[in-house]
């Protein structure tokens, strides 16, 4: 590279709204996403190619992540895990003062308060975050960010980080990012289990798996109205059985785990509802509303 050049690339590099590190498939959709939006963005990554890429797309290419920090009032992160990140930044941490991290790696809320502790050492804004919505989304409105920690960061980069699609800050306890990113997991994955169970079900039966998806959308709005009232009757402790008890839902899911049976196909999905129900039967909600099996969960498998 020649002088005029470095020297034209550090122009560059004062004038960036935000950095990103890291452009594995998640980094280099983040900086196509700012890119689209406008803002002037520095990359970075480790093996070069996948910056000279994004580059082509108007990215300006930070020779060092020093650089990369040092040319941006704003750095987002994306390595694959918390010491990477930490191993990284550490020998530019000094960099790091009066500038926004915002941390992407997936980890734990007890990594996320410890990355939030080091980077105030270092005069550093913290927020952890977590990308919820895959890679294919981002940059749309419907990709969910979820962001936690300093309230006056989000607030100052708020519009650069709504690029990436759905930005939520979830409050100022770094951890809680994290916290939601497995909880989201968790519900994603009892969603899909359910429905990868119902496809083999229907396909059982010689349904083709999308006529099966197509009605099931069109039943998901019910599904998420349930989960906005069953939060209410949580927060209020009180189980009314408008939508069915403990006792017929049981008897229903035994209805499924048969049928399953007959069809030739797993019982396990069926089954875990099955014995939730069943337990929390046992501990005396049997006429209350389903709502109510959240306290056979807080109580663990050994306390009904
Ligand atoms: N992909 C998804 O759908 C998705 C969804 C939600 C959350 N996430 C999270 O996003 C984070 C990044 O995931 P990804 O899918 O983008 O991973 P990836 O495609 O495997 O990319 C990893 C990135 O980290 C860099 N890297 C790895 N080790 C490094 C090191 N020691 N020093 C410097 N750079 C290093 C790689 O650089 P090189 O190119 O040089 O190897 C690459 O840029 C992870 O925490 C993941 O859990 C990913």
């Amino acid at each position: 590279m020649s002088k005029n050049q470095r020297g034209s690339e550090n122009e560059n590099l004062q004038r960036s709204t935000v950095a990103v590190i890291g452009l594995g498939q998640m980094g280099t959709r983040l900086a196509q996403a700012f890119l689209s939006a406008g803002h002037v963005t520095t990359v970075w990554n480790r093996s070069g190619a996948k910056a000279d890429a994004l580059a082509a797309q108007g990215a300006v290419r930070a020779a060092t992540p020093e650089a990369a920090v040092i040319g941006s009032p704003l750095i987002v992160v994306s390595l694959p895990d918390y010491r990477t990140v930490q191993d990284l930044l550490q020998p530019l941490a000094g960099s790091l003062d009066g500038r926004t991290l915002v941390n992407l790696a997936s980890g734990t809320p007890e990594e996320a308060a410890r990355m939030a502790d080091w980077a105030a050492g270092h005069g550093a804004d913290y927020l952890d975050g977590a990308a919820m919505s895959g890679t294919r989304l981002v940059g749309r409105p419907e990709a969910l960010f979820v962001f936690s920690g300093s309230q006056e960061a989000f607030s100052t980069h708020r519009s650069v980080l709504t690029s990436l699609g759905n930005s939520v800050h979830l409050g100022s306890d770094p951890a809680l990012a994290s916290v939601y990113d497995t909880a989201l997991l968790g519900l994603a994955w009892g969603a899909l289990a359910g429905f990868y169970h119902a496809v083999a079900l229907v396909g059982a039966s010689g349904v083709d798996p999308a006529d099966f998806a197509a009605v099931a959308t069109g039943h998901m709005p019910f599904v998420t109205s349930l989960m906005a009232d069953h939060a209410r009757q949580i927060e209020g402790g009180r189980f009314p059985d408008d939508d069915g008890t403990v006792e017929v839902h049981a008897a229903a899911i035994e209805h499924l785990v048969r049928t399953s049976r007959t069809q030739g196909i797993g019982t396990d999905v069926p089954e875990l509802i099955g014995n939730l129900l069943d337990r929390a039967t046992a501990s005396g909600h049997g006429s209350s509303g389903i709502a109510s099996v959240i306290e056979t969960i807080k109580k663990g498998p050994r306390n009904v």
